[in-house]
């Protein structure tokens, strides 16, 4: 479904972009940069692919089984100077970027705006808007100057049907950038603004043939939403979100569960693939019925 190079961050732990990682190796990109703050369970992705990758079975493998290549680099997606040589690096190591996800974020503190200080409202949007508009503008900077891509063995055929594509870029939002809910107007807001980034960027980026789309997941079981999950508890170190009770806003959604990280994964490479090459400026939502509720 997928060929070529692609960029995941927050690519680290059991979350989502773990799990977009893990999809995009099975669906036969070749190569991966993925990136995260925490460099042990960055290690955790790379070797769960690496594993999936060497076993037996060719359906855990990538496209004919082969392995991708995996470029691992840890750092602070709000410092600009880390995506500066996380983007030095792309280009010096790859040449080329055929999809991006930015994917990495942080839920908030979990309290009214009249209660919040502005390192809260700093800290949350630097890392959930500003980063993610950067690491954009860098990966259309690359994709815009590149060639349509022609490995897919579809291509010529594609291209013919005008479905080729130069990039894709997949930002990962929320249900909450479309719904409010207590206690999270500034986590809200910077989702709200991702949506609104997304739409913008895919007209600017249409006449290049360049998608850009957005996910907005609901509540999916990942450490953002199980304390019992986050690495940064089980290592007792500083945290800003509280634990949460989710029953009743699992309950908003009529399929009444958490998501699992893999559903919204399958979503994004659907999206990133050209068998989405119509799809422009979207946000996608995978909420179990959350936001139509
Ligand atoms: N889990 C949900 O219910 C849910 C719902 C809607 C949207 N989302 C969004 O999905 C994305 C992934 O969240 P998740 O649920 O997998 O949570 P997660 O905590 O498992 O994943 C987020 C990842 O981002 C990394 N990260 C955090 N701050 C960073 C920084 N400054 N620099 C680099 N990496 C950093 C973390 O280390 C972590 O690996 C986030 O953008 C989140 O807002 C999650």
């Amino acid at each position: 479904m997928l060929s070529g190079v692609a960029l995941i961050t927050g690519a680290g732990g059991c979350g989502i972009g773990s799990a977009i990682s893990r999809a995009f190796a099975k669906s036969g990109a070749t190569k991966l940069i993925l990136t995260d703050i925490n460099p042990k369970t960055l290690a955790q992705t790379v070797d769960a692919i690496k594993s999936a990758s060497s076993s037996s079975s060719s359906s855990a493998a990538g496209a004919g089984g082969i392995p991708p290549e995996i470029l691992a680099l840890d750092g602070d997606i709000s410092d600009t100077r880390f995506i500066d040589h996380l983007f030095d690096q792309v280009r010096s190591k790859f040449g080329r970027l055929d999809y991006a996800i930015n994917n990495a974020g942080i839920s908030g503190n979990n309290q009214p705006s009249d209660q919040s200080s502005i390192s809260d409202f700093d800290k949350i949007t630097n890392i959930n808007y500003r980063a993610l508009w950067y690491c954009s503008k860098k990966e259309l900077e690359i994709m815009k100057t590149q060639e349509i891509s022609s490995q897919a063995q579809t291509q010529t055929q594609m291209q013919a049907q005008g479905r080729g594509q130069r990039g894709s870029i997949v930002n990962i939002a929320s249900q909450l950038g479309i719904v409010g809910r207590p206690d999270a107007p500034i986590y809200c807001a910077s989702k709200s603004a991702v949506i609104g980034l997304t739409r913008c960027d895919a007209i600017d980026a249409a006449p290049y043939q360049i998608r850009v789309n957005a996910v907005c997941p609901g509540i999916i079981h990942t450490p953002m939403t199980d304390n019992s999950l986050r690495p940064a508890l089980i290592e007792g170190k500083k945290d800003m979100q509280r634990p949460m009770d989710l029953t009743e806003s699992v309950n908003i959604a009529p399929m009444r569960r958490m998501g699992t990280p893999e559903e919204v994964a399958d979503v994004v490479v659907f999206l990133s693939s050209e068998k989405a090459s119509f799809v422009q400026g979207a946000s996608w939502v995978v909420d179990g019925g959350y936001t139509i509720n």
